[in-house]
């Protein structure tokens, strides 16, 4: 990987639940040889800790507080090619994914003290930049002079139907309805908050991958990203 940073940029990606944002940074830091986060891991990690240690989230000041014992980390597993998230030096990518960080996610997502927390993190690491993000608030607050921004949607049904089949291959079983049901709630909780509600940032690029492949979706946006490359080079 080059040690320069000029010729390098931030490539932040936002939108819906289950819209295949993670798949697609993931896909855009391998071909560009850049860091891949997903920022929705450090929400999840933060979750499991708070759930872990029987600490009510509800109770803003015991929330504070504990995240002084909380560091989240990354590791590059080069076998899945995916950045591995770590807690106070535990691998929990798996448990970050369970049904019950899941379900608590959206609202500990929604507390002021630990977004600041990390948001402060997510800077530190596109310091250097040559990172493509992903998450609802990356654009707009995270690095709202990233380079690239990309904004991804697609319709609740298609987003429903992605996570049931990938819920089901990972032997996690859910009815479609429940599935169609956990999507539209984290939809209305992440569009409605009042601290960093997922909104298209105004000079983002829209891409509604309803009818897209993940390989097609991941030609545009490198074809896109290969131009500010070459733009920023100048
Ligand atoms: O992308 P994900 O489903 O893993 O995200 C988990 C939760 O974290 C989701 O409810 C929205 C929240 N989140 C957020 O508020 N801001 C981010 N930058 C990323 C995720």
């Amino acid at each position: 990987m080059s040690t320069e940073t000029s010729n390098k940029i931030i490539i932040a990606i936002d939108g819906h639940a289950s819209c295949g944002k993670s798949t697609l940074a993931k896909g855009l830091a391998r071909e560009l040889n850049y860091i891949y986060i997903t920022s929705g891991a450090m929400y999840r990690a933060v979750t499991l800790y708070l759930l872990d240690n029987g600490i009510d989230y509800t109770d803003l000041q015991a929330v504070k507080k504990s995240l002084k014992k909380i560091h989240v980390t990354f590791k590059y597993n080069p076998t899945s090619f995916n950045a591995d998230t770590y807690l106070n030096g535990i691998k929990v990518e798996s448990r970050i994914r369970d049904k019950e960080v899941s379900d608590h996610v959206s609202p500990v997502s929604t507390i002021k003290s630990v977004r600041t927390f990390l948001v402060k993190q997510q800077h530190a690491l596109g310091k250097n930049k040559g990172i493509t993000m992903d998450g609802r608030d990356i654009g707009t607050v995270v690095f709202p002079n990233a380079e690239l921004k990309i904004f991804l949607t697609a319709s609740t049904t298609v987003r429903a139907e992605r996570r049931f089949k990938e819920l089901k291959e990972n032997g996690m079983e859910r009815s479609f309805e429940e599935v169609l049901q956990n999507v539209t709630e984290r939809d209305h909780i992440d569009s409605t908050r009042s601290v960093s509600p997922l909104k298209q940032a105004k000079d983002a690029v829209v891409i509604d991958n309803s009818n897209l492949s993940r390989d097609e979706q991941l030609a545009m946006v490198l074809a896109l990203a290969r131009k500010r490359i070459k733009r920023s080079e100048k």
